[in-house]
């Protein structure tokens, strides 16, 4: 597996999945945009963490993944830099643990926006490109268990991911004749700041161990492995589905 003379974008690229994300795509060889909002700090230590290890083929890019311009911008600023784009990682994503009946139109906005509308956009704007160098690519949405597993309480997190499922089931159908493949990554429980308050509480903790049959959170580079090898030719036949990385967790009967 090599992405050597690739050129990849990963949003939310700064912390946990997504920093993982962007240090295996380097460690395979791939030129690496770094998509992030906040924490410009965290985006320089990422930077200067690669050039240690000799490699400067890693740029950071402040860009709002759920406003389109800004999406525009990532994709421009990746082709000014290493000239191309090869591999789209819409890995951006928020939640706000609301139910159906408590969440408010501006936490329904957040997570839509966040989640899908960057999704979307995201693909839309990088398959234009993909097109245009007339070579495919891949386009590696991070979803979630949550794109068919209900999660009462972060209804608006569940419905995002579900529409994630849906836009790779779509669009790689209409992008699969430009050999652009649509991959979704569906992550389990994974140890990242999403996650710090499930971790914080060894109760909850005990009970998510349990649930899953591999007895523990993933880490992030658990994903990131999955996540290089599907934008590799060794993944050069996934189209239009969902990868999901869970140690089991969506299929397990705890207590059964
Ligand atoms: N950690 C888990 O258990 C888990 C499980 C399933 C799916 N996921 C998904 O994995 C992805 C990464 O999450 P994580 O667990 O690494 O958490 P995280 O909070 O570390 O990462 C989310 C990233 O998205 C960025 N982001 C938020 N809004 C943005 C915006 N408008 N523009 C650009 N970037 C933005 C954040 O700054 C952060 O870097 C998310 O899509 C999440 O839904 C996580």
């Amino acid at each position: 597996m090599t992405l050597e003379g690739k050129v990849a974008i990963v949003t939310g690229g700064n912390s946990g999945i997504g920093k993982a994300i962007v240090l295996e795509l380097a460690a395979q060889g791939a030129s690496v945009v770094v998509d992030y909002v906040s924490h410009p700090e965290a985006t320089e230590a990422l930077e200067q963490q690669l050039a240690a290890l000799g490699d400067d083929k890693v740029i950071g890019v402040e860009a709002d993944v759920s406003k389109v311009a800004d999406l525009q911008r990532l994709i421009d600023k990746s082709v000014e830099a290493f000239g191309r784009v090869d591999i789209m990682v819409n890995n951006a994503g928020v939640e706000t643990r609301t139910d159906v009946l408590s969440t408010t139109e501006e936490q329904y906005d957040f997570v839509m926006n966040v989640n899908l509308k960057s999704a979307f956009f995201g693909t839309q704007i990088a398959a234009k490109q993909m097109i245009a160098q007339g070579d495919g690519g891949a386009i590696i949405t991070i979803s979630s268990v949550h794109e068919d597993w209900p999660m009462p309480g972060n209804t608006a997190y569940c419905l995002s991911k579900g529409g994630a499922k849906m836009l790779t089931r779509t669009a790689g159908q209409e992008l699969g004749p430009h050999g652009i493949r649509m991959i979704n990554v569906g992550p389990g429980a994974v140890a990242t700041p999403i996650n710090a308050a499930t971790m914080a509480d060894p109760e909850k903790m005990k009970t998510l161990d349990t649930a899953i049959p591999l007895g523990r959170m993933a880490q992030p580079e658990e994903i990131a492995g999955v996540v290089a090898f599907l934008a590799s030719d060794a993944g050069a036949y996934l189209n239009a589905t969902t990868v999901f990385v869970d140690g089991g967790l969506m299929h397990s009967s705890p207590g059964l």
